[in-house]
């Protein structure tokens, strides 16, 4: 690709660029600069991806092609699962050992570019990547990691966070490593890879990403004037872009917004200046290693039941400004009325986009609440402690967990 034009970026939405340490190349054009990123970290490259969603969709023929004419020596790795194993990590530090590769290439969504950080992170490291999860990675020895991203979601593509699910270990457990060298060097977004998603992937990939920027509006920093508005826009964006997505699969548009809605809901800039407890993402973690269900649609069962629970009244101020500024209710009425119907104009939209409304649907039991309850044990989850939003202990977890059968 590289020996042909490339199109000017014009910093339209087709076609702009980003850089705040992860280079983002967004838009229709944006892999016409895939050579640009990977010759900045050498010619030997493991790809990975998923279960083949991008063989159906093209994106596979594309990457391929641009490789091939570029002359890089690539191996492929394939077979990725949602919750992304940490014995497919294992498997991909010895290719890429073997193969002595300069950077991981991630064509996927959030378990192959949290795969391919597990797999950077481990190439250099003397032990099990396993001993990494939880744990903030601060040396730079990690291979970089370049991303073709095709379903909005995570913001693994812009972020510095991974989540590996640990299946060789009963009970599965999930975790990954952090830090900045963990950050995608260049990421390749472009909303046209994602007309082809399933109406339930979109929609649980919406409900991550609400999840983030809720996660981040209601902590207890009140001072955090421009990441509460700049929330408050983004999840306009999510209300308003979401049912269009839906409709129409391939509007452009709606997809654009929903994409760099997507890479900005955990990438740091309203996460920072603000104190993150991770409360719902705590609460889904447990139900997530026992079910291995799809992210965001326990995230989206669970954020309602936490945010009624959280109420009270120091905090009642940012479910009025929810309620007022996302969804337009009526600022004259009783604050505790305002508050509710915030919490229950987001229960449906949730409903309107399909997403379950019950634990039991993601296949948890009811007889298995306390387990689900046991991170809420441990001072060390963000979730349990002092500066949270409203600390979670091990008897809160189980009052959560029960409204939300
Ligand atoms: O595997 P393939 O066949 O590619 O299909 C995937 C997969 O089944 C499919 N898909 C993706 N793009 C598609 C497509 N199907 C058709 N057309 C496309 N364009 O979608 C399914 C889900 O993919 P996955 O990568 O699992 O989705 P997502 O991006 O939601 O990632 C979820 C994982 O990320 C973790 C979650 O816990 C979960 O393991 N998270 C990672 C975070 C991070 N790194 O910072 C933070 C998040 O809070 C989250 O915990
Ligand atoms: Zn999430």
């Amino acid at each position: 690709m590289s020996k042909h034009e490339v199109t000017p970026i014009d910093n339209s939405l087709d076609n702009f660029m980003i850089w705040v340490s992860t280079q983002i190349f967004f838009g229709k054009t944006a892999l016409e600069h895939l050579p640009e990123g990977i010759d900045r970290y050498g010619k030997r490259i493991l790809m990975l991806y998923g279960g083949g969603s991008i063989k159906k969709n093209g994106v596979y023929d594309q990457v391929t092609s641009i490789l091939k004419e570029n002359g890089y020596f690539v191996v492929e790795l394939g077979g990725v699962q949602p919750n992304p194993r940490v014995s497919l990590i294992r498997k991909g530090i010895e290719i890429a050992r073997e193969n002595k590769v300069d950077m991981v290439l991630a064509v996927g969504g959030g378990s192959v570019i949290d795969s391919a950080k597990g797999i950077a992170c481990g190439y250099y490291y003397d032990g099990d990547i396993w001993d990494l999860a939880g744990q903030t990675v601060s040396t730079d020895k990690v291979l970089p990691v370049l991303c073709v991203l095709t379903i909005p979601a995570t913001s693994s593509e812009m972020a510095t966070g991974s989540t590996w699910l640990n299946d060789t270990i009963v009970p599965h457990k999930k975790a990954g490593a952090h830090g900045p060298y963990v950050r995608p060097r260049v990421s390749y977004l472009n909303p046209e890879f994602t007309y082809t998603l399933p109406a339930r992937q979109t929609a649980a990939g919406v409900s991550d990403i609400m999840c983030h920027i809720i996660e981040s509006y209601f902590s207890n920093e009140k001072r955090a004037y421009l990441q509460a508005r700049t929330a408050e826009g983004m999840m306009k964006t999510l209300i308003k872009y979401t049912p269009i997505a839906l409709e129409e699969p391939d509007n452009y548009e709606a997809r654009a917004n929903l994409m760099w809605c997507g890479a900005w809901g955990n990438n740091g800039i309203i996460v920072k200046g603000n104190y993150v407890s991770w409360s719902v993402h705590g609460l889904e973690n447990s139900i997530n290693e026992a079910c291995d269900n799809i992210h965001g649609e326990g995230l989206a069962v669970l954020t309602p039941h936490w945010l009624r629970w959280a109420m009270n009244d120091d905090n009642i101020y940012r479910y009025v400004d929810f309620a007022v500024n996302v969804f337009g209710v009526d600022p004259t009425l009783p604050e505790r009325e305002i508050a509710e119907q915030g919490i229950k104009k987001l229960e449906e939209f949730y409903d309107k986009i399909g997403m379950p409304k019950k634990l039991g649907e993601l296949g948890a039991k009811y007889e298995d609440i306390e387990k689900y309850a046991e991170r809420f044990n441990i001072p060390s989850t963000i979730a349990y402690q002092d500066g949270a939003f409203v600390p979670i202990r091990f008897n809160d977890a189980v009052e959560i967990y029960k409204s939300a059968f």
